[in-house]
């Protein structure tokens, strides 16, 4: 949905949403969607690329978990076809766990140079309607390969990495909608990011000047570019506005498109810079802040590899934006509002245009998804 029909609908000025918070548009996911088929359609073009064959361990971290005890990875375990033998669990620590699967992975394959891990993130962003944070709601995975040889990003050993109890942003389990003190919550963001920074600058010696792009968790856009410019100031840098915007365009693209994809969004903003922009970026130092409410914070580091290029997904991923469905105000809400039936009866739900992998319906409490590329009756299975 652009936001310019939630804005109307709001009574609110459109720059509030488009400059203010520097997004345009929401991504709403369909009824037949849900953190298993976003993340198994993320994973798709790795398993038909024939990338999923040594993986031993698949982490998927999402805070809009479907299921209180089986892990959503379990289902997308089955979707993708992987082996047996695989360690498979879900996280949870708002929009970090992607970040802790990641360094996770990164001591597994250390351990097993010969593995891989598939580290799946997926979120559905949900906050109140008419509340503060409904613009920035979205939806979105990133999968990704975590190998002893990668060939995209090699990341560095230092870490920077910071707990603090606060409740800034927090979902009970009988909510589906996000509770969140918006203000202080980009106040948090900071204090970790500073915090996070420092501690990263003291173990690797590396300055700002050392890092050659920043891609930082994107609650929405303009987060991003703030905490771009208070990270500068609290080691006594300024940068400029067109600096700024110079520094995070390209990895500020997609989210500017998505909206809060929660565990995703730091993981979709490098797959943007590394996709949108038209410098080779082979060599060059990419610095990551991934945030999660509540909260934990980590500041981490990559070299971007020879060759990178030859595994991006850039086409697909701007097709995939182009393809989507626009919505008027009542489709969103219509949609926002619709619940899977909770009274244990077989549903069957209407096909929507997703991806390959769906939500086909509900029976007996159990969820049954439906891959679309094969016609093998045992990729229907429950
Ligand atoms: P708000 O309070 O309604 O917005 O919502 P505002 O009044 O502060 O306006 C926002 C900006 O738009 C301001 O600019 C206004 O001046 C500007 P700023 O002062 O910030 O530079 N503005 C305009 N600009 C141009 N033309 C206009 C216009 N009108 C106003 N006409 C708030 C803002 C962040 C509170 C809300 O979006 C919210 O609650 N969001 C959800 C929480 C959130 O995203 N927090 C971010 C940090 S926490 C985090 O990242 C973790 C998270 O991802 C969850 C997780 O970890 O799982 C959220």
């Amino acid at each position: 949905m652009d936001l310019k029909t939630l804005a109307t609908e709001r009574g609110v000025d459109v720059d509030k949403f488009y400059r203010g918070i520097g997004q345009e548009q929401m991504a709403v996911p369909a009824p037949d969607e849900d953190v298993v088929t976003l993340g198994a359609n993320a994973a798709h073009g790795l398993a038909t690329a024939g990338e999923l064959e040594d993986v031993e361990l698949l982490l998927f971290a999402t805070e809009s978990g479907i299921d209180q005890s089986k892990a959503a990875g379990v289902f997308v375990h089955r979707l993708l076809g992987l082996s047996e033998r695989c360690r498979t669990v879900e996280l949870k620590q708002a929009c970090y766990s992607g970040t802790a699967a990641v360094q996770l992975a990164v001591q597994y394959v250390a351990r097993h140079p010969e593995k891989k891990a598939l580290v799946i993130t997926a979120d559905i962003a949900r906050y109140e309607l008419k509340s503060p944070g409904e613009a920035t709601q979205g939806c979105g995975a990133a999968a990704l390969i975590i190998s002893a040889n990668p060939r995209l990003l090699c990341l560095e050993e230092e870490a920077g990495f910071y707990t603090e109890d606060v409740m800034d942003f927090w979902r009970p389990n009988y909510r589906s909608e996000a509770l969140v003190d918006g203000k202080y919550s980009t106040l948090v963001y900071i204090r970790a990011l500073e915090t996070c920074w420092k501690q990263y600058q003291a173990l690797s010696g590396r300055s700002l000047s050392d890092v050659d792009f920043f891609c930082y968790h994107i609650p929405f856009t303009k987060m991003a570019e703030k905490a771009h410019r208070k990270l500068f100031r609290s080691v006594g840098a300024s940068v400029s506005a067109s600096e700024i915007e110079a520094a995070l365009k390209d990895s500020l693209t997609y989210s500017r498109r998505l909206g809060n994809c929660y565990t995703a969004s730091m993981y979709v903003g490098l797959a943007s810079l590394l996709e949108q922009t038209n410098r080779d970026l082979t060599g060059k130092r990419i610095g990551l802040f991934s945030y999660g409410s509540g909260c934990v914070g980590e500041f981490f580091s990559g070299i971007v590899q020879p060759g990178y290029q030859s595994i991006l997904h850039g086409a697909p991923h701007q097709e995939m934006l182009r393809d989507r469905t626009e919505l008027s105000y009542q489709q969103y809400e219509d949609i926002f509002n619709y619940r899977v039936p909770t009274d244990g009866g077989v549903y069957i739900f209407p096909e929507y245009r997703t991806g390959p992998y769906r939500l086909k319906g509900i029976n007996g409490h159990k969820r049954e998804y439906e891959s679309l590329v094969e016609s093998d009756e045992s990729s229907s299975a429950r």
